[in-house]
């Protein structure tokens, strides 16, 4: 497939974006978490599309990007929390399940009854949403197994051929997928942690939880069931005294092939996981356990458990 590249978010970019969108064909676009494979969330053989250039499993359902919160109600059944959410966190990192309307066809859902709502809050993603005119179906733009893709580079790797138009716009600000709740009467139950953390989430509930990983009953969630990212290297996280942790990284980066991911921030993380990766001859990567719950999240998952306590 040709692809059409724009190097930046020009006005022409955008509308050849949303055109592309409109007409049923998928766009990378920009997200100020990471970078999202686009179509219309209401035509099918388009979301079908999505699917197969990223050779995703057909049950992990895709969340829906709207212009504005308040066009919600048209694809989903809302409720007082909801609002109150969406009041606080949107436009922005936040991204809530409801119960879905029909115009929602079953292959955004996954099958499940509910939908995935999110209004970014990047200008350009808005944009493309409103010239498009339609509800748009976007997961991360990258291969399915590949980390999530927050660089120009990345996108270009993993998508060049496999869809219509590409749309750079720099680095993704915030450099991790957006934060996925539930609701579950007046509480919220976090399915993904991100941006948006438990403490923000607490200043609109008093209930707020995490899900809790039951592997005898379907996950909430379907995209935590999946073999996620890890790099090719063996990744161990290090815990401990943070001193002793600074001396431990700085005796193992004196060693040949071994890789020390030492500032993890939420910005860089999967591009620095991407650049191990082409760095072939490293065997081993050693970061410090993380602090923080998002970045925990991805980067347990990348270290498949491995946690070395010192
Ligand atoms: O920041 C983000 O959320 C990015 C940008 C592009 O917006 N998108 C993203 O999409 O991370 P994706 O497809 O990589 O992750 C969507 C997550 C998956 O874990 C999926 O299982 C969950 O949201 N999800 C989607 N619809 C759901 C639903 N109806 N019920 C429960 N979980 C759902
Ligand atoms: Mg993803």
């Amino acid at each position: 497939m040709k692809t059409t590249i724009h190097t930046h978010a020009t006005p022409t970019a955008i509308s050849h974006a949303a055109r592309a969108i409109r007409e049923g064909h998928v766009a990378v676009i920009p997200t100020e978490t990471v970078y999202g494979m686009a179509a219309d969330a209401t035509n099918p053989m388009a979301v079908a599309s999505i699917f197969r250039a990223k050779g995703r499993p057909s049950d992990n359902p895709l969340i829906v990007h709207l212009a504005d919160a308040e066009d919600t109600e048209k694809y989903a059944y809302t409720s007082p929390l909801f609002w109150r959410l969406a009041e606080a966190f949107m436009p922005g990192p936040l991204t809530i399940v409801l119960p879905k309307r029909d115009i929602i066809p079953d292959i955004v859902s996954g099958g499940l009854s509910t939908v995935a709502i999110r209004v970014p809050v990047h200008p350009v993603a808005r944009e493309i949403i409103r010239v498009a005119g339609v509800p748009i179906a976007a997961p991360s733009a990258n291969i399915s197994g590949r980390p999530s893709s927050t660089r120009p580079q990345h996108i270009i790797d993993d998508c060049c051929g496999k869809v219509s138009v590409i749309v750079c716009d720099g680095a993704s600000e915030i450099g991790l997928e957006s934060t996925v709740v539930a609701l579950d009467g007046d509480g919220i139950v976090i399915l993904r942690p991100g941006e948006v953390t438990l403490e923000m989430l607490r200043t609109v509930s008093d209930d707020v939880r995490f899900a809790e990983h039951n592997p005898d009953v379907a996950p909430i969630s379907p995209g935590t069931k999946y073999k996620h990212y890890a790099p090719r290297a063996t990744l161990i996280l290090v815990r401990g005294n943070s001193d002793k942790v600074a001396t431990f990284l700085q005796e193992k980066s004196q060693l040949d092939r071994v890789g020390i991911l030492d500032s993890c921030e939420a910005d860089t993380l999967f591009a620095e996981l991407r650049n191990f990766d082409e760095q072939s001859d490293i065997h081993t990567i050693y970061a410090p356990y993380p602090t923080e719950i998002a970045l925990e999240n991805r980067l347990l998952k990348a270290a498949q458990g491995n946690i070395l306590e010192i």
